[in-house]
């Protein structure tokens, strides 16, 4: 490659939080001879190096993207992504910033303390002036599983062993974390969900991980457990989530991901009393990547490896 200008195209379709003119201004500070594109105005698609998207690109996209080194998702799963568009010998490369895994690591803790810490029954005894308190669950009778043990599952699997709860990862490889339960392979889920307060699915959303909280999965766990979801809606069979819920095999959900987003108003989901639901916000800003998307501009230029590369055959 070692051209002198390096062109990047970005799609936003997410204003809210991520402005192009901030990314723009960050990385032309960053990369020297940048020419940054916002679509719709591509320019010759001949020129383009680096795409950039942060959920997904209309069909024929690609076409006539002969220069294309890599694409860059913003966001940790690339699930949005149709991978039959991609040109062959592009490169997906995910951001992996250390802010994005804290955001959703704040977000599990925060979840799982405002369930042990009764921290909706205070609110609700302060309305009418009552005194009283409640006994948390013990912290070292109250066993958390996280399912994915990467960025955020590890991370979160740390945190919890170091605040003294029994935790236990479930992962693809064995992981040697100290003092947290290893568990690998779809043949140890189940012993992996067994006798769990708290289930928490971090997983990226594979072939292998659609669906993976089901009525069948709802049966191995602790009558009364409680799952948070911060992986992807596509995860979790929201129906059979309803039913066990009403079953009393799980006390309650907090979901942040939906298998339709924005989750559709006439879902039992909004209004059952064992839900909370949040709108996709686990981790919220992907400003932290600028920093990573400008390393990777310049190993697009010099022609050297490309990190944070997505391996598209195991899906993340
Ligand atoms: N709600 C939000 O706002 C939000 C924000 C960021 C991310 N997320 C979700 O969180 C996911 C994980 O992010 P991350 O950065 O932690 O990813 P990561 O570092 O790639 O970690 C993924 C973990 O999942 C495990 N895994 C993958 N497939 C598996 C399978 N079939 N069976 C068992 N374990 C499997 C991997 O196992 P190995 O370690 O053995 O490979 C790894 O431990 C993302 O893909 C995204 O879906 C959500």
């Amino acid at each position: 490659v070692n051209k002198e200008n390096l062109t990047l195209l970005m799609v936003n379709d997410y204003p809210d939080y991520i402005d192009p003119a901030e990314w723009s201004a960050a990385l032309r500070i960053r990369v020297p001879r940048l020419e940054f594109r916002l679509w719709p105005e591509r320019g010759d698609p001949a020129d383009i190096d680096i795409v950039m998207i942060d959920k997904g690109t209309p069909p024929g996209f690609f076409e006539g993207m002969t220069r294309l080194r890599a694409v860059v998702y913003l966001g940790a799963g690339i699930d949005g992504l149709l991978l039959e568009d991609l040109p062959p010998g592009v490169g997906v490369v995910r951001l992996a910033t250390r802010e994005l895994a804290s955001e959703v690591v704040q977000y599990i803790l925060l979840r799982m303390l405002y369930r042990q810490r009764h921290v909706a029954d205070y609110a609700t005894q302060q309305i009418s002036r009552i005194w009283r308190p409640i006994a948390p669950a013990k912290i070292n009778e109250t066993d958390i599983v996280i399912l994915g043990a990467g960025r955020i599952g590890g991370w979160a699997a740390r945190l919890f062993t170091e605040l003294g709860y029994p935790t236990a990862v479930w992962s693809r490889h064995p992981k040697e974390i100290a003092n947290v339960a290893s568990f690998s392979g779809p043949s140890t889920l189940k012993e992996a969900l067994a006798g769990r307060d708290f289930v928490v699915c971090t997983l990226p959303l594979t072939r292998e991980t659609r669906n993976i909280l089901n009525a069948e999965t709802f049966s191995w766990m602790k009558r009364g457990a409680y799952l948070i979801n911060v992986g992807r809606g596509a995860h979790l069979d929201e129906l059979a989530l309803v039913k066990a819920l009403d079953d009393g095999q799980l006390s309650g959900a907090c979901l942040d991901v939906f298998s339709t987003e924005p989750l559709a108003s006439s879902s039992p989901l909004w209004t059952h009393p064992g839900v909370t639901i949040t709108p996709h916000v686990a981790s919220y800003w992907v400003d932290s990547g600028i920093g990573q998307v400008a390393e990777l501009c310049e190993q697009v230029r010099s022609g050297s490896a490309i990190t944070n590369l997505v391996d598209l055959e195991r899906g993340y």
